[in-house]
């Protein structure tokens, strides 16, 4: 059973026993607090205390930490305050500097970057090998999809974005989804070989939903991703605080989706 010790000879991080056994669990319940009004302008950022935990098992203190699609930068805030170093790339100048903006305030020094660039490019932005990647992806053009008006109006009347950007380059803007998948692959590919050897990778993602069809998004990562680097497993992120809707009720069996996966990879 676990202690309160640190474990000896441990090449992963600083846990203690009890703490190392507890993150073994495969799901855990999670229930993002609410927002600063900095970080509404974003669409879809992930808890900061959520990724700490992550990095803490992942890494140790000073190692470096990689979000190549960054947004607000919860990771790399995370990162910081885990006492990590960080590095993110991010596509809409808005959210880069945001990212910088909150860093700024972690009393990080220079342990941290963000990079403003398409992710397609991060092979070639010199950035130093990684110990570690955490991130998450555009869910396809989820944000476009149809039924949604009334909450994309509301945001957009408070001024917060609709979409992460009108941008061709934005991931999140392919409408068709081999081509999202093939391209999404293809920059992992290349986060991979910025992976030193045997570091994780764990990326956050959803199956999702379109014209009453699913698009087994997260699946079909943990399958493309297994032809460049070992799958090790996911960690199942449930939040049981959102609001349920009837969708196919007194018909048909349509989940009301509150999981995301936290697909663990490692590099060989
Ligand atoms: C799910 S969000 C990430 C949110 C982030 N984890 C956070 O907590 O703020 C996906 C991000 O990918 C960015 N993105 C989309 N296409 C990209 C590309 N080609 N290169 C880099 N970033 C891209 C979007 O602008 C968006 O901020």
């Amino acid at each position: 059973m676990g202690t309160n010790r640190p474990i000896k000879h441990n090449k992963l991080n600083e846990l203690t026993g009890t703490q190392w056994l507890k993150f073994q669990k495969s799901w855990f319940v999670h229930n993002p607090p609410p927002r600063g009004k900095e970080t509404l302008l974003h669409p879809a950022k992930f808890p900061e205390d959520l990724c700490q935990q992550f990095i803490e098992f992942f890494t140790k203190p000073g190692q470096l930490v990689l979000d190549p699609m960054a947004g607000t930068g919860s990771a790399l805030v995370a990162a910081v305050r885990a006492g990590r170093q960080a590095i993110g790339v991010e596509l809409n100048p808005d959210y880069a500097e945001l990212a910088r903006s909150r860093l700024k305030q972690e009393n990080g020094g220079d342990k941290w970057g963000v990079i403003c660039a398409d992710a397609r490019d991060i092979d070639t932005l010199d950035i130093e090998p990684v110990d570690y990647v955490i991130t998450s992806p555009p869910y396809w053009d989820m944000l476009h999809r149809e039924g949604f008006e009334s909450q994309q109006q509301r945001r957009a009347a408070e001024g917060q974005d609709v979409f992460y950007s009108d941008s061709d380059q934005d991931l999140g803007n392919i409408g068709d989804y081999q081509q999202f998948l093939d391209e999404l692959v293809a920059i992992y590919r290349k986060v991979a070989g910025l992976m030193r050897p045997r570091a994780y990778a764990t990326i956050i993602v959803k199956n999702v939903k379109k014209g009453g069809e699913v698009y087994p998004l997260a699946w079909h990562l943990a399958l493309r991703l297994s032809e460049f680097l070992q799958l090790k497993d996911e960690k199942i992120w449930c939040q049981d605080n959102q609001r349920l809707a009837p969708y196919g009720m007194g018909s048909a069996w349509v989940s009301n989706t509150m999981h995301h996966y936290c697909l663990n990879f490692r590099q060989q």
